[in-house]
């Protein structure tokens, strides 16, 4: 079968191979794959800069976006051939740590835990692909056209769920945020902000008449262009989610929290990079009872409230969340779809 592989940690290592098809074992189903889509992780993996194969094998199939149907089950599954599907993407450490043993892998106490197509595991840029039918969300008919953007969703969703159950330590009732960057992550989480009744301004560095800024105000939301604008709001914002990955846009967020504020940082930031003003960004973190987090990876309860927002943006925002979707590649095309540019937002593979 076809299936796009990289050679971590060999730079731009990415190829179209042809791998052996997998068979579904006990609990497990195949997957005819039908879309996948890319993000920066896959960029990085290819890059050579992240990722690892299975253990005793060289190539890592990529890609942990995705959505297929299932063709076959082994004995036990808990899907029925036939199902459209999206996978969640971490599977348990072999610990069964405290947070693994009750399904919250995003927040694996010991590390040893895979992820599809990224740490361990193959991914589902593939023909086939075989996983744990547990981890399998099933998609209902009316979101199956943008279901490839489940997995990231689930991230947003991980992200601002756990932003408000953070600040349940005291009194918050947020009415700004402030989301730093327009990629595929900032402008999903500016959408779960806009459903959970707040006022949104996305910065990026794009210009005003951009699609990312036209998906930003379609969604109610305030485009910045960070080049030509200031990021300051009268009494600050309540949520700064930070989706850049660059270090010093994070920091220039900072300055502008409010009060009692909470950041959540999404980015994988460049090694080594220094900068200066975090002195006064500490100061004003203690003075202000202001709070900083990061988030990683989502479990299946992110997966299904995604696929309830998806819902609910489709019937507020119609065609918005398909417009993420800026270009589809053929399998031969992976290379397109790893590097599509600064005006693209999620780059998917039919396969
Ligand atoms: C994926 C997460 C994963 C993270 C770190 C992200 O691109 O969406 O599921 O946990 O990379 O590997
Ligand atoms: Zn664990």
């Amino acid at each position: 079968m076809k299936a796009i592989a990289a050679h971590p940690p060999e730079k731009r290592s990415a190829r179209l191979i042809d791998a052996p098809a997998p068979r579904p074992g006990q609990g497990e189903a195949l997957l005819k794959i039908r879309t996948v889509g890319f993000d920066g992780t896959d960029h990085d993996i290819d890059q050579g800069v992240y990722g690892s194969a299975p253990p005793g094998e060289e190539d890592l199939i990529i890609g942990h976006e995705a959505v297929g149907e299932v063709i076959e089950i082994g004995d036990d599954a808990q899907v029925s051939v036939g199902d459209v599907v999206v996978p969640t993407v971490r599977r348990p450490c072999p610990q069964r740590c405290p947070n693994c043993r009750k399904g919250l892998m995003d927040r694996c106490s010991t590390g040893d835990f895979r992820e599809h197509g990224i740490k361990g595991l193959h991914g589902f840029a593939a023909e086939l692909a075989v996983t744990d039918s547990q981890y399998l969300v099933k998609v209902p008919p009316d979101v199956e056209d943008v279901a490839v953007l489940l997995e990231p969703l689930s991230i947003a969703e991980s992200a601002i769920t756990e932003t408000y159950l953070i600040q349940r330590r005291m009194e918050w009732e947020p009415s700004r945020a402030l989301v730093m960057g327009a990629g595929p992550l900032g402008l999903l989480a500016a959408m779960v902000l806009r459903l959970r009744g707040v006022e949104v301004s996305a910065a990026a560095t794009r210009q005003h008449d951009s699609l990312k800024a036209d998906i930003v105000r379609q969604m109610g939301g305030r485009y910045i262009n960070v080049k030509e604008e200031p990021l300051a709001v009268d009494g600050g914002y309540d949520i700064i989610v930070e989706a850049t990955g660059s270090t010093r846009a994070a920091m220039s967020a900072l300055p502008h929290l409010a009060r009692n504020g909470v950041v959540c940082i999404l980015g994988i930031y460049p090694k080594g990079e220094v900068c200066g003003e975090l002195g006064d960004a500490l100061t004003k973190l203690v003075l202000e009872n202001q709070l900083m987090f990061g988030a990683v990876n989502s479990n299946l309860a992110d997966f299904q409230k995604g696929i309830e927002d998806m819902r609910a943006l489709k019937q507020r925002y119609d065609g918005m969340l398909s417009r993420l979707i800026t270009s589809r590649h053929s399998p031969e095309g992976y290379r397109e779809a790893l590097e599509p540019g600064r005006e693209a937002i999620k780059a998917v593979i039919d396969f």
